[in-house]
């Protein structure tokens, strides 16, 4: 578990590392604890930094919504336990921001001092922060396999809406063995495989089939309703 190498990064499709890790809800060890679950792991930079304090207050009031969804969210920065419970009860009992207050944050907030965590994902990226981690952002699926990940640096503020988007997407993939287009919301088309190199067969695929349009060849769509994508949400 433990490394010095802040030049390793995760590669999508592997396992994502295992670790064990103290947090605001006590000890946990990833991958066991979350069996079945999806996992969203971010890091930030700093408790008692206004930056993250937004963040923590965007993910803090979608809980709910990432826990329907069958994700669970982890926290992680290199401040210790005590700092991270005072900023949250700081958050909760003192801070009002764009409509927001008495936000309780409950999923962990991992304790990573010794930076081992944040090594083993290459969060520590010397250029942006030595000492801190960047804000990343990692998809991991309930076999364990990390699936997406996302980095920013310590500047910039996540839209948790994406994050959300990135989850319902990768979920929609599994469940109908489709990709998703550009700016993809559930109720829009999806991307089905292009049927085959002979150029003509997409015409007859799309004549078949009156949920399925081809632009070309290589590009056929198929309408997904909102409530199909729905019933599925959370496998
Ligand atoms: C912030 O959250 O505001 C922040 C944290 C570390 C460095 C820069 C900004």
């Amino acid at each position: 578990m433990e490394t010095t190498d802040v030049n390793v990064m995760p590669h999508l499709g592997e396992k994502a590392p295992a670790f064990e890790a103290v947090t605001t809800q006590g000890k946990i060890k990833f991958p066991e604890d979350f069996k079945g679950k999806w996992v969203i792991l971010f890091s930030h930079p700093a408790d008692f930094t206004p930056v993250c304090t937004s963040e923590f207050m965007a993910f803090g009031k979608m809980q709910k919504e990432f826990e329907d969804l069958n994700c669970q969210l982890i926290g992680l920065s290199v401040d210790g336990n005590s700092s991270h419970i005072a900023w949250l009860r700081t958050i909760k009992e003192k801070i009002e921001y764009k409509g927001m207050k008495n936000i309780d944050v409950q999923f962990p907030l991992i304790d990573d001092v010794s930076m081992n965590v944040s090594k083993l994902y290459g969060m520590i990226q010397p250029n942006e922060s030595a000492t801190k981690a960047v804000r990343a952002v990692f998809f991991i699926d309930p076999n364990a396999v990390l699936r997406a990940m996302i980095y920013y640096p310590l500047s910039l503020g996540r839209n948790f809406d994406e994050i959300k988007r990135v989850l319902i997407a990768l979920q929609t993939s599994d469940n109908f063995g489709v990709s998703t287009p550009a700016d993809w919301r559930p109720g829009d088309d999806v991307i089905v495989p292009a049927p085959s190199t002979i150029n003509a067969s997409y015409e007859r695929m799309a004549n078949k089939d009156e949920d399925i349009t081809c632009y070309d060849w290589f590009f056929c769509t198929k309408k997904l309703t909102k409530e199909q994508v729905e019933s599925k949400l959370g496998k």
